[in-house]
């Protein structure tokens, strides 16, 4: 696992290179798109290079990660409305290229089971972009999900609904309880992880991530298994990390060639 210290602007260059390096290198890519405020200026920089360098997603895919249940289809903070509005409308997917899964299914079993399918087909993700909640969940894995878990209905523990009242006028009771989520084992089936966190209210949740024993209570540290994982934050988000000055000394030194 590399972690990366640097201010929010950087971090976000460092995924956006990433994730163009994956492009032109394989334009028929297929990328994991998480949603929340941690990829948001990834998704401003992907959305410029495109205006201005001709970055292209036209043939590329995309899966989002999750998806709230019990929110209309025309709610905007419906994740996959919020992902046409941050990226999917900014650049030039093809029709149909970005997949989540389907929160309004009257079968929601059978919507799980159809996405774990589709990203399989696809091939696999090649670079999933991450974030990471408070109480260390990824995608909506909360605490208490297994490690091997798949694509499945979750319940969203009380601490993400406060923390994502924010997006639903600070109003808790308009929060979805339930979700369809990307299981741990899904997310580290992926090739690339690039988890992205800023601000002191994520620096337990980093320390356990990067440091902290592998828990189902931390359910992000199952990342500490993947063989390509990227862990890119700011000096909030570090506050608590054990070895952060080995952190920023192995950045620093590193070759340039070598990419994240
Ligand atoms: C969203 C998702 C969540 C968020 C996490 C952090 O698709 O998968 O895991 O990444 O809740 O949210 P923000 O970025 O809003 O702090």
């Amino acid at each position: 696992m590399e972690v990366v210290i640097a201010p929010a602007d950087e971090l976000a260059r460092l995924a956006a290179d990433t994730i163009e390096a994956k492009l032109r290198e394989k334009a028929d890519a297929v990328l994991g798109l998480a949603t929340g405020s941690s990829p948001l200026k990834v998704y401003d920089e992907l959305a410029r290079r495109h205006t201005e360098t001709g970055l292209s997603f036209a043939k590329a895919r995309a899966f989002m990660l999750d998806e709230y249940v019990g929110i209309a289809a025309d709610h905007p903070e419906r994740y996959r409305n919020v992902i046409e509005t941050e990226i999917a409308s900014r650049v030039d997917f093809a029709e149909g290229a970005v997949r989540g899964p389907d929160g309004l299914a009257d079968d929601l079993v059978a919507a799980c089971a159809d996405y774990e399918a589709a990203i399989a087909a696809a091939g696999g993700v090649d670079v999933q972009l991450l974030g990471i909640g408070t109480d260390g969940h990824i995608a909506f894995n909360e605490p208490g999900s297994s490690l091997a878990s798949r694509t499945r209905i979750k319940t969203l523990t009380q601490q993400t609904r406060e923390d994502n009242a924010r997006f639903f006028e600070d109003d808790l009771s308009q929060v979805p309880q339930h979700c369809l989520t990307q299981g741990l084992a899904t997310i580290m089936s992926a090739k690339h992880l690039v988890l992205l966190a800023t601000g002191k209210g994520k620096a337990e949740a980093v320390h356990q991530l990067v440091e902290g024993p592998i828990s189902a209570m931390w359910p992000g540290t199952v990342m500490q298994m993947h063989p390509h994982a990227t862990v890119l934050v700011d000096d909030a988000a570090a506050s608590r990390l054990q070895l952060a000055d080995y952190y920023r000394q192995t950045y620093a030194s590193k070759p340039a060639w070598q990419g994240l």
